[in-house]
């Protein structure tokens, strides 16, 4: 602490994920095709027409074009970023009035709507959800009418609970607050299928946020997108930094795009693979194991929890510990992985379960 930099961000620390690094890794919900090996030619293939000695490349307008028509919405209803969370960030820079600006999200939801609020110094303030992981739409518009309130975040399918809200629900939230940003983190919504894409132009105040970090595989790729109006993916852009994003993660997000079949397939066999993960886990009377529609699973085993946990550990297998919070007490979250790390998984619960 030296003063040269903000006061508040004297009480903050750097945002660290801390996970154990294991052999199978099933606690960060990524993906375990890895997309380099999967289509590799295309994408050197891709780089022979991008000049790295260029700021400028037509490979810009192209994934435009082709993310476009992915999403389905025009060139210009979209933004992409360094990941969801560089989407996030920014929007919460973007949206900031004042010290007293803050955005609500409900909890437990994803945990970098806070990371991310402090570090552009805004606040963020909660709604729990329900036991059954639902949550009262009429408090939640209370909560977000505050004048303060800038962002009304919401996360559909939600991390790391898995589930889906009603669309319904959220198209009531997004109709009654027509004056405030409201924010749908879609990251996981090839999982789901459900989105918000279609009803953009309806709804002036919405923002949706997707990732290429899950059902494209790109984690470590560090790209993803905003669909929004016109206006609000310009004002949005105000906040970006002139050549923001690397030619070389274009080159790549246009080649997944472009062998998108691939990757969707594989969405379908992690749906196949989760749908039989959870029958295994509900099988076993000493878990309970949250529905979910996403690429990841919340489970628990009451108060042997964290012997489960650390079985797991020994046996190779690194999974989330989510217990700390709202809701999940006692809850682990596995992601669903390929059919070998999916398989010593549950080979794995279910010695501990025999014990
Ligand atoms: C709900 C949610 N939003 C955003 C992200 C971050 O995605 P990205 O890797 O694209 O930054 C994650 C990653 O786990 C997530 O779960």
């Amino acid at each position: 602490m030296n003063g040269y930099f903000r006061s508040d961000l004297q009480s903050k620390s750097p945002s660290v994920v801390k996970i154990e690094h294991k052999r199978r890794m099933m606690c960060l919900n990524e993906n375990c095709l890895d997309p380099h090996q999967a289509i590799k030619e295309s994408f050197l293939q891709r780089l022979e027409s991008v000049s790295l000695n260029r700021y400028h490349s037509p490979v810009t307008a192209e994934l435009r074009a082709k993310l476009a028509e992915y999403a389905q919405v025009e060139p210009q209803n979209l933004i992409w970023a360094n990941g969801a969370d560089d989407i996030l960030f920014h929007s919460f820079l973007a949206a900031r009035e004042n010290e007293n600006s803050f955005a609500l999200s409900l909890a437990p939801s994803y945990f970098d709507f806070e990371t991310f609020c402090d570090m552009v110094g805004m606040g963020i303030r909660f709604q729990h959800l329900n036991s059954d992981f639902s949550f009262d739409a009429d408090e939640y518009l209370e909560k977000a009418s505050h004048p303060d309130c800038k962002v009304a975040v919401l996360c559909n399918p939600n991390n790391p609970t898995g589930n889906l809200f009603p669309h319904s629900q959220l198209r009531h939230i997004v109709e009654n607050l027509p004056n405030k940003l409201v924010l749908i983190d879609e990251t996981y919504f090839e999982f789901s299928q459900a989105s918000f894409a279609s009803e953009l132009h309806k709804h002036p105040n919405l923002l949706l946020v997707r990732s290429f970090s899950k059902a494209f595989s790109g984690s470590g790729l560090r790209f993803g997108y905003a669909l929004s109006s016109a206006e609000n993916i310009h004002e949005l852009s105000k906040v970006f930094i002139t050549f923001h994003s690397s030619l070389l993660s274009q080159a790549f997000a246009l080649s997944i795009l472009e062998n998108k079949e691939l990757f969707l397939d594989q969405v379908q066999r992690i749906i196949l693979e989760r749908d039989k993960i959870f029958e295994g886990l509900n099988e076993l009377p000493k878990l309970k194991v949250q529905p979910s529609h996403t690429n990841f699973l919340a489970f628990s085993a009451g108060e042997k929890t964290p012997e489960l946990y650390q079985h797991l550990l020994d046996n190779e297998i690194a999974v989330r510990d989510v217990s700390g919070l709202p809701k999940l007490k006692d809850h682990l979250r596995a992601t669903v992985s390929c059919t070998d790390d999916n398989e010593a998984f549950l080979e794995a619960v279910g010695a501990w379960a025999q014990r």
